[in-house]
Formats: structure tokens, C-alpha cells, sequence
């Protein structure tokens, strides 16, 4: 059967989605990026080799197959024409990649009005990547964006561009971050001859593979929890990351989508300030930390651990109509005496709502299962798993009313347990 399969993370991002794409990308006709920018940082393990994707679709190691970067995403030409320049540098033939020309560019004076932001919100700082996503988002909606389209057209370009430096100089100004127009459209021009080749109706594209019955593989950035609608409010990114943004990141009607799969790692990481109940400030966090490699992608930030969130990971299947999780990184929680869910958060003795997570005096309930000692990250076949390993994730699929379709216990390609091909349940 044909249609779209939507792959997102159900937590606060780096659930580990790059990695299950770059799996299940064999599968597709097409893979394409639906939303974000280079605020994503998607590793993938290809042959002992780590990679790590920011705006380029994480089913770049399977070629022929073209790679669509849509039009919800935004899209910092810099940075994008140096991830292809690495790219191409190990021999992975870029010219598949495509970017829709309806793609909004964030250009340097939305980086520079990312950090004022941030220096303005002073301690009530978001604590965002600092790529320049929100205020990018901001300048799409207010109809004062520069396209990628635009590039085809240098006059239309230099009006766009003064346009918004019109409406950004104060602020930038006084924030010591003027920008000159003049030398910025001499940037963009050099880099739009590296972009040409690239651009295309992302719409037409999608719609081509469809009607040839062909399948499209969309990828997720960040996480459920970290939409800007529906997370946790105003610490969140700044577009749709739940799998309706496919629709509205790529243009295809809600008819067309096939599956949902939910990643989601078998412990939770949140980078950035807000709320975030299930976090441990202990030994057991730092454990999780240390053997999960928990520091940012993008900014070396540490990730902050906890326990795996069921309230959150609940909504964050229905917000999505997840179809299938992917529980990853279960190795990393071996060797804990006992692991821990919050399965209720509760305020002054009444058990709340996802709702009101970020409230004060909101406290989680943890519900414990014995722990596992056993080194999984040789794993193949679900029924070699130790039994309280097992168990374990036999407790998040009845808690989140999902089936689990695959579980990862590695960063490698080949780290991962296929339930869906054995046939079997966990
Ligand atoms: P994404 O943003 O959702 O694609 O995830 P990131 O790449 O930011 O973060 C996930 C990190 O965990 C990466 O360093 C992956 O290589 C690594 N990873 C993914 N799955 C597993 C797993 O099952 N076990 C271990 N140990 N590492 C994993
Ligand atoms: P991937 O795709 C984890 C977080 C930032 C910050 C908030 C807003 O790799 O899972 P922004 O720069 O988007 O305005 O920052 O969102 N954030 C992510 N956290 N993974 C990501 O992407 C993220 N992208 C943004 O840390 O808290
Ligand atoms: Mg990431």
C-alpha cells in the first residue's frame, strides 16, 4: 500500500528519530524534512561512522532516493551549503537533495534577534539553540519573510531583505547587531548559485510520487512536547513538530498518511529550560547522562534526564494518532537496580492533568520495575531480551496504549530489535 509514513519524537526531542529514518528509510520512495530548521541535530551511526544532519533528510546514506527539505521548514543557506560541502566531503552524492522554493530562509539578523530575545527574557530565557528559528517563524507569519523562491530573483530579494531590516533595525540597533544590507545580499547572492541547483516545487514533488503510488517517508524535528501549540508553553520551538505539520509542512491532505511512528527513548531528555517533572537531579540522572552520551547535538548543551513521562507520552500519542513507538536506547538504563515511570502528576493530593504540568506545586507519582543488569546492546529478537527488560517495555506499550513496533539498543544501523518483521508482540 501506498501513502505517507510520519516518523516523531514524542518527548522534548533527540528521542533519536534520525536514527529509526535512517532505518526505514529503505522502504520509501522519497524522505522528506516537514518542519524546523537546523535547531534539529539528527545522528546517525552508518557503518562505525557518525553523522550528524541538521537540515538534510536522514535517509541521505540510501541512495538513489531524492530527499525533500519542505516547505515548513526553515533554512539557514549557510549552514545548509557547509552541511552538503561535508557531505559531499565522504563521497554521498548531494545533488538528491531537494528544497522546496516555498522555504523561508533565516537569514543572520534572525539569529542576532534569537539571542536579543533570549538576553531580553532574561531569566525566564527559553534557553533555544540560538539558529534563529523562532524569530524566522515570527517573520513568516507577520508576511515579512525572504523565501527561498526569492533567490531566482535578485530584485525581489534586495526589496524583501531591506524590507525586513526596515522592520528589525531598531531592535537590532540597539542590541549592537545592525546588519548590512548591501554586504548581506552580496552573501546571498554568492551563496544562491551553491542553493540553485536544489530548488524546486516541493509540492509538485510530493504529489508526483503519490499519484505513482510510491511511498514518502516524513521526518520529524523535535518533539511533541516541544510544539508550539501543544508543549509546554512558551518553553517550546517555534513550529508544529506533531504529524499534523506534515501536512501542512510538505502539502498533502491528513487521507494520504498511512502510519504514525512515535519515537520515543525508554528514559526522557529535555535540553533547554521549562518543565519537566520526571527529571532526576541525582546519581541515577547523571548515570542516564553519562551512559546515554546526553549532551546536545548542537550546542554541547548537557541533556537534562528522567524517568520515562506516561501522562506525557499518553497525550503525545494522541496528539499524534501514533500508530507505532520506537523505544529507544533501552541499553543505556541496564545496570539500574530498579527504573521508574511517572505514571501521575499530582497537586495538593488530586492527581492533574497534562495541562497543568508546568504549574507549581505539581508533583509526579513514579510507578518502579525491577531493574536489569544484562548488557542488551547485543540484542536481536525481542524474546532474548532479560525478562525484566522486557517486561519493562511490555509496561510503556500497556501505559501508552500503543504497540511497540521496534526497540533500538544501539546507535548503529544494525542496533535494533524488529518486532513488526518477527511478527511478534513484545
Ligand atoms: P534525534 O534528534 O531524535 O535524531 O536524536 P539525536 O541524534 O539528537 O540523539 C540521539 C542520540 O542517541 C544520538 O547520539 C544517537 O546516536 C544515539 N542513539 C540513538 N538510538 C540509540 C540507542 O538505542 N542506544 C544508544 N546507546 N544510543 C542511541
Ligand atoms: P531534534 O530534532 C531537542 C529546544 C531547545 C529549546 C527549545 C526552543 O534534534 O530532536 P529553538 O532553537 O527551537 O527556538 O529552541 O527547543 N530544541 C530541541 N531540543 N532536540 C531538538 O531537535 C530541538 N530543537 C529545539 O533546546 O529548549
Ligand atoms: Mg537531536
Amino acid at each position: 500500500m501506498s501513502g505517507v509514513t510520519i516518523v516523531v519524537g514524542i518527548q522534548w526531542g533527540d528521542e533519536g528519530k534520525g536514527r529509526i529514518v535512517d532505518v526505514l528509510a529503505d522502504r520509501a520512495e522519497m524522505i522528506a524534512r516537514f518542519g524546523g530548521g537546523n535547531n534539529a541535530g539528527h545522528t546517525l551511526v552508518v557503518e562505525g561512522r557518525k553523522v550528524v544532519l541538521r537540515s538534510v533528510p536522514s535517509g541521505i546514506f540510501h541512495a538513489p532516493k531524492p530527499l525533500l527539505i519542505g516547505a515548513g521548514v526553515v533554512i539557514d543557506l549557510a549552514g545548509f551549503v557547509q552541511e552538503l560541502d561535508e557531505l559531499r566531503a565522504i563521497g554521498v552524492d548531494v545533488s538528491r537533495v531537494k528544497l522546496d522554493e516555498r522555504a523561508h530562509l533565516t537569514l543572520p539578523y534572525h539569529i542576532a534577534l534569537d539571542r536579543l530575545g533570549e538576553q531580553a527574557r532574561g531569566k525566564g530565557a527559553i534557553g533555544t539553540t540560538g539558529r534563529g528559528i523562532g524569530p524566522t517563524y515570527v517573520d513568516r507569519v507577520a508576511r515579512s519573510g525572504v523565501r527561498a523562491a526569492d533567490l531566482r530573483e535578485p530584485e525581489r530579494l534586495a526589496q524583501r531583505v531591506r524590507a525586513a531590516l526596515a522592520l528589525h533595525g531598531n531592535r537590532l540597533s540597539e542590541g549592537g547587531a545592525a546588519i548590512d544590507a548591501g554586504r548581506l545580499l552580496e552573501e546571498l547572492a554568492a551563496l544562491s548559485t551553491r542553493v540553485a541547483p536544489h530548488l524546486v516545487d516541493g509540492v509538485a514533488l510530493v504529489h508526483d510520487v503519490l499519484e505513482r503510488g510510491g511511498d514518502i517517508l516524513c521526518e520529524g524535528a523535535q518533539g511533541t512536547m516541544l510544539d508550539v501549540g501543544f508543549g509546554t508553553y512558551p518553553y517550546v520551538t517555534s513550529s508544529h513538530t506533531i504529524a499534523g505539520g506534515a501536512c501542512v509542512g510538505l502539502g498533502f491532505g491528513p487521507m494520504a498518511v498511512r502510519e504514525v511512528i512515535g519515537v520515543t527513548k525508554a528514559y526522557c531528555t529535555r535540553v533547554g529550560a521549562g518543565p519537566f517533572p520526571s527529571e532526576l537531579d541525582d546519581a541515577v540522572g547523571e548515570q542516564l547522562r553519562a551512559r546515554g552520551n546526553e549532551y546536545g547535538t548542537n550546542t554541547g548543551r548537557p541533556r537534562r534526564c528522567g524517568w520515562f513521562d506516561v501522562v506525557a507520552a499518553r497525550y503525545a500519542c494522541r496528539l499524534n494518532g501514533v500508530s507505532r513507538l520506537v523505544v529507544t536506547k533501552l541499553d543505556v538504563m541496564s545496570g539500574l537496580e530498579r527504573v521508574g515511570v511517572v505514571s501521575s502528576y499530582v497537586k495538593d493530593g488530586r492527581p492533574v492533568g497534562v495541562d497543568r504540568l508546568g504549574e507549581a506545586g505539581v508533583t509526579p507519582e513514579v510507578t518502579w520495575y525491577p531493574g536489569w543488569s544484562e548488557d542488551v546492546s547485543a540484542v536481536r529478537r525481542v524474546e532474548d531480551l532479560p525478562r525484566n527488560a522486557r517486561a519493562y517495555v511490555q509496561a510503556l506499550e500497556q501505559a501508552t496504549d500503543t504497540p511497540v513496533g521496534w526497540i533500538s539498543v544501539g546507535a548503529e544501523r544494525s542496533s535494533l530489535i524488529s518486532i513488526v518483521d518477527s511478527g511478534r508482540r513484545v
